[in-house]
């Protein structure tokens, strides 16, 4: 509605000065209004920063940590986990490979901001993580449970070698998430 008015103000104004040759100080006070009216350009308009610092390096670095560090990427890994051993219990198997996928892709994410990290996580991203995407695509049930808690042991093990060993991560007993298994046609 007020971008309707908006564009009708800025097209009635636009008019008026096509028809007004003469620049007297009304034209230009209504050529001056329908600059500040017209829909700004994408990427051109004035932007008020409400907490970014002045300073483009400035900003950036208050981006990075408002990004968070590893701890972000597990918190993540945590919860697909969950839905991960779900998933493998119900042998849904697009849902376990969606779940793998994105535990993957955000330890790969959480590389990048703590590059340290890297040396404990390749293995589990080179060969942990292809042991059980190998049983979801043969989706093959028993294999799906052994490499399941070869994956879990691999969490804990990182975590001792991350001096974090206090997080110890065992499947979940009840379910918690609101996805699960879809309906079937009958
Ligand atoms: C790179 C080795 C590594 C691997 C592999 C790893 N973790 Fe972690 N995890 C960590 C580190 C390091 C922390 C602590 C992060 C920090 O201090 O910023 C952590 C923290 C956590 C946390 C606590 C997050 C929080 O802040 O609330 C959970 C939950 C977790 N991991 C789950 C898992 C699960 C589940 C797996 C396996 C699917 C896993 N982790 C695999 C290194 C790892």
């Amino acid at each position: 509605m007020k971008r309707t008015l908006i564009v009708l103000i800025t097209l009635s104004l636009a008019a008026t000065i096509a028809c007004d040759r003469s620049p007297d100080t009304e034209t230009a006070q209504a050529q001056a209004e329908a600059a500040e009216e017209t829909p700004s350009v994408a990427g051109t308009e004035e932007v008020e920063f409400r907490w970014l610092p002045d300073g483009d390096a400035q900003k950036f670095k208050a981006i990075e940590d408002q990004m968070g560090g590893f701890s972000q990427s597990m918190i993540e890994v945590g919860h697909r986990y969950n839905d991960l051993h779900w998933a493998g219990v119900d042998r849904n198997w697009g849902y376990a490979q969606y779940q793998l996928e994105k535990i993957g892709d955000s330890i790969e994410a959480g590389i990048i901001r703590r590059p340290d990290r890297a040396e404990s996580a390749r293995p589990f991203l080179d060969a942990t993580i292809p042991s059980l995407q190998e049983a979801i695509e043969a989706q093959d049930g028993a294999a799906f449970d052994e490499q399941f808690e070869a994956f879990t042991n691999h969490c804990n093990s990182c975590h001792v070698q991350e001096e974090v060993a206090f997080i110890y991560v065992t499947p979940p007993e009840v379910r918690l998430s609101p996805a699960g298994m879809p309906p079937t046609d009958e």
